[in-house]
């Protein structure tokens, strides 16, 4: 069996907040296993979108597997809360400052039962994930500046660094999943499979098109 299958994870940050339970059905019924909630603090990343209470209004709605991408300075002190609002992976920036350490942080979500990820900015090199590639689940390969949906898929700058994850990975006998996030389209999204990732994070191409179903398919069958 293949131990990463492709999928497509609906960004949150795209839906109409005005109606965030049926946004969460659509994608339910548009075939998403997982949902992907962004968390921006405007000072780790020039944005605001929202925090713990919008990922317990999520989990209330729905049993789907809870990805959330905290764009956030000092996860550690905020850790918690996320953890009480039912999600289920939480992925921490290596750039952001923590009060104890990017170390202790994952430590601290696998020990809650919660799958743990690390975030690299675009321009962040893999060698920054090196200290933890033994304490993750996920890689979390950012193919935009984080901090705003819409932004074109950053290929040239991402792409070696991830078929450079998945080389190591495969080589050292590691296991953790390899997710793209931003710009990611049916046409975007294979190039993104050919160099390692089987995670792809889409919210304008998921939750944009008024037909999410057939827009869903597109993306799944770009990467089957
Ligand atoms: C960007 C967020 C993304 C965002 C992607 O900072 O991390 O998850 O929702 O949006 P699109 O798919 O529109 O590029
Ligand atoms: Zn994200």
């Amino acid at each position: 069996m293949d131990p990463y299958p492709p999928l497509i994870l609906p960004s949150l940050l795209a839906a109409d907040w005005s109606q965030v339970g049926h946004e969460v059905k659509r994608a339910e019924h548009a075939g998403a296993k997982w949902l992907h909630l962004d968390v921006m603090d405007g000072v780790f990343v020039d944005n605001i979108s929202f925090g713990p209470q919008m990922v317990q209004t999520v989990r209330k709605n729905t049993g789907l597997y809870l990805d959330v991408h905290l764009m956030i300075h000092r996860a550690d002190h905020y850790l918690e809360r996320f953890i009480k609002a039912g999600a289920n992976n939480i992925t921490i920036h290596v750039e952001a400052n923590y009060d104890t350490s990017v170390t202790d942080t994952l430590k601290r979500i696998r020990a809650a039962g919660l799958h743990a990820g690390i975030a690299l900015h675009p321009h962040t090199p893999f060698s920054a994930a090196l200290p933890y590639v033994q304490d993750i689940d996920l890689l979390l390969v950012m193919t935009v500046v984080p901090g705003f949906g819409g932004q074109p898929f950053m290929e040239k700058e991402t792409m070696p660094k991830l078929a450079e994850a998945r080389d190591h990975r495969d080589a050292q006998g590691l296991k953790f999943h390899l997710e793209v996030d931003g710009g990611i389209y049916p046409n975007t999204a294979p190039i993104a499979k050919r160099h390692g990732a089987n995670l792809f994070v889409c919210g304008t191409s998921s939750f944009g098109p008024a037909d999410m179903n057939q827009a869903m398919s597109e993306l799944a069958a770009s990467v089957a």
